[in-house]
């Protein structure tokens, strides 16, 4: 019989939690025992995961030694403190958060892209799930980088709202709804309205002008990659959409590609989907073809009429499937069939 794992799930009433819940589901994970963690507050209700009720226990109570495996989505200082008692209890935590993306006994990994660092998960039993907008896009740059290499990644984000959290969502939709209705409006989450705007800051500015949402694509690209060299140039952009981020993706490669090569090459890289082409709607968008899907979509494939080696993508994918929830429970399936 397949060997089954009790899973914990911390942050499980939360806009990546319930789609850990559901995915679990979906994919029929081998779970014997599942907890799903959140604050006091939660405490009782009732999440519904594999045909059973399950209850939300308190995470401040939780003895992490029930479980062997953790999905952390519960915010930095969260994963800060709770990530390194389950750690020492003998559950492997898998971190959504930025907290240990940088250290460099974590291994930080994209399925598609570096599965054999997960290995080494055994230095502090914590392995770390990379930044929504890193991980698409090294879904999608992969297949490139292994076949012509690259030397630069330009990029433009326009991220959803949802990777902020559920107040996020509902800041978009309440402001939407009463500036439809001739009402005032509440600005809490971003720092200036988001229904019908875009704002180009996403978390909190470096000393370089850069924002740190941006300099995590440039370090967490380097530390997937295993590539010190590779240069990237990030602008990170939250835009008025709910779910799914898209990404305006330029890569200055070591070789030159062609859009026809390079189009065939990401046709047949796992966990993408190509939707190219040159006519009304050929493309794909967040909303309708992103949106509750596990692939990353590229699209609008083409040269860069400025550059020789350049080569101009398209990437959209659903931030809180591929970009948090997918990944971490990709991550666990490699864990729990290879090392556990
Ligand atoms: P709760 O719903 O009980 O507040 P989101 O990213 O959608 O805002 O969700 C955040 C998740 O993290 C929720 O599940 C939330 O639980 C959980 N969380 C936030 N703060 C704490 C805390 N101090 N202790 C435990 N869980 C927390």
């Amino acid at each position: 019989m397949k060997k089954k794992f009790d899973i914990c799930v911390v942050g499980a009433t939360g806009a990546v939690g319930e789609a850990i819940l559901s995915i679990l589901d979906e994919r029929n994970f081998p779970i014997d025992n599942l907890y799903p963690l959140a604050s006091a507050n939660s405490a009782g209700k009732k999440v519904l995961c594999q045909g059973k009720q399950w209850a939300v226990q308190d995470l401040a109570k939780f003895d992490f030694s029930k479980a062997q495996v953790g999905l952390f989505s519960a915010g930095g200082s969260i994963s800060a403190k709770y990530a390194l008692i389950a750690a020492e209890a003998g559950c492997v935590v898998i971190d959504n958060t930025a907290h240990f993306r940088r250290d460099v006994d974590i291994p930080l990994i994209v399925p598609e892209v570096n599965p054999h660092a997960i290995a080494k998960y055994t230095q502090r039993n914590i392995i770390a799930n990379p930044n929504c907008s890193t991980i698409q896009m090294l879904v999608a740059l992969k297949p490139i980088y292994d076949a012509v290499g690259i030397n630069r990644i330009n990029v433009a984000t326009y991220q959803a709202v949802s990777g902020s959290g559920k107040e996020a969502i509902n800041e978009l939709t309440s402001q939407t709804m009463n500036l439809l209705n001739g009402r005032d409006i509440d600005i809490e989450v971003y720092p200036k309205q988001i229904a019908f705007n875009v704002i180009p800051h996403i978390d909190v500015f470096q000393d370089n002008g850069y924002t740190k949402e941006e300099m995590k694509m440039v370090w967490e690209t380097q530390k997937i990659f295993e590539d010190e060299a590779i240069l990237v140039n990030p602008s990170a952009v939250r835009v008025p959409v709910i779910y799914g981020h898209s990404e305006a993706i330029n890569v200055e490669t070591k070789t030159k590609i062609t859009a026809v090569e390079a189009t065939q090459l990401l046709a047949k890289a796992p966990g993408i989907k190509v939707i190219d082409k040159r006519e009304d709607g050929g493309y794909a968008t967040p909303f309708v073809e992103a949106t509750n899907h596990d692939e990353t979509f590229v699209s609008r494939i083409r040269e860069d009429i400025s550059c020789e080696k350049g080569l101009n993508l398209w990437v959209v994918s659903d931030n809180i499937r591929k970009g948090a929830a997918l990944n971490t429970i990709q991550i666990a399936e490699i864990l729990i069939e290879k090392y556990l």
